[in-house]
């Protein structure tokens, strides 16, 4: 019983070191402490800077290399919502390529709330425990009439009930699903101004 005492006491002595942040005693450190500062692993008070931390946040504004379009300056906000309206171009051509790449993440992400040809009648929306949208389906005014750019700050924070789709579509991603509502909008027009073109040319 002694014996054991002394153990647990010694224990409890070598376990707490005078510095926080000394490991103790450790079998063959120089294998996994690198000389140079790394900024994942850090056993110990970086000198250089004032946070004492080896991993500095990017100065504000800082954009990686390839990813300015993850850049979006506005503001998840109705001001935001309605600037982004006004000046949100897509910065992509669309071709067929693109909408049908806009069609194959349409039917993935959200054809089970807004149906196949966006009549808000997907297996969630038809279901009736879900609240529909006020307009009746992506060939009303509404949606044929709304700037591009309020569709892709939609998808980038959500509205309402409808989820922000950030992180499921990349910007790239939300442009060819925004052009592929665009485009389903147009789904009686087409036809309208097929008709109209017929009925000239009689
Ligand atoms: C969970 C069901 C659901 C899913 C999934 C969903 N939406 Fe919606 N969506 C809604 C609802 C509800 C609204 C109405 C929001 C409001 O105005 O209150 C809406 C609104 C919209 C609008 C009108 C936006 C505006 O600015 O008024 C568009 C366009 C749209 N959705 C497109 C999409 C696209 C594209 C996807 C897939 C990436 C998607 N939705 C996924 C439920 C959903």
């Amino acid at each position: 019983m002694r014996s054991f005492l002394f153990f647990a006491f010694a224990l409890v002595v070598m376990s707490c070191g005078r510095k926080p942040t000394d490991p103790g005693i450790e079998y063959a450190p120089q294998m996994y402490h690198s000389i140079p500062l790394d900024p994942y692993s850090q056993t110990d008070y970086n000198q250089f800077f004032k946070d004492k931390k080896n991993a500095q946040a990017p100065v504000a504004g800082t954009v990686a290399v390839g990813k300015s379009d993850y850049y979006y300056p506005y503001a998840n906000d109705a001001d935001g919502y309605e600037q982004a309206g006004k000046e949100l171009k897509n910065p992509y051509s669309v071709d067929n390529k693109f909408l049908s790449e806009g069609k194959r993440l349409f039917n993935l992400y959200c054809k089970h709330c807004h149906g196949e040809q966006g009549g808000n009648d997907g297996t969630v929306m038809a279901s009736g425990k879900f609240p529909k949208p006020g307009w009746a389906n992506y060939q009303s005014d509404y949606i044929r009439t709304l700037p591009e750019g309020k569709i892709f700050h939609t998808l980038t924070y959500g509205k309402n009930l409808m989820g922000s789709h950030a992180t499921q579509l990349d910007p790239y991603e939300r442009w060819m699903v925004t052009a592929y509502v665009k485009d389903l909008s147009k789904i009686g027009l087409k036809e309208e101004v097929k008709t109209e073109k017929k009925e000239n040319s009689k």
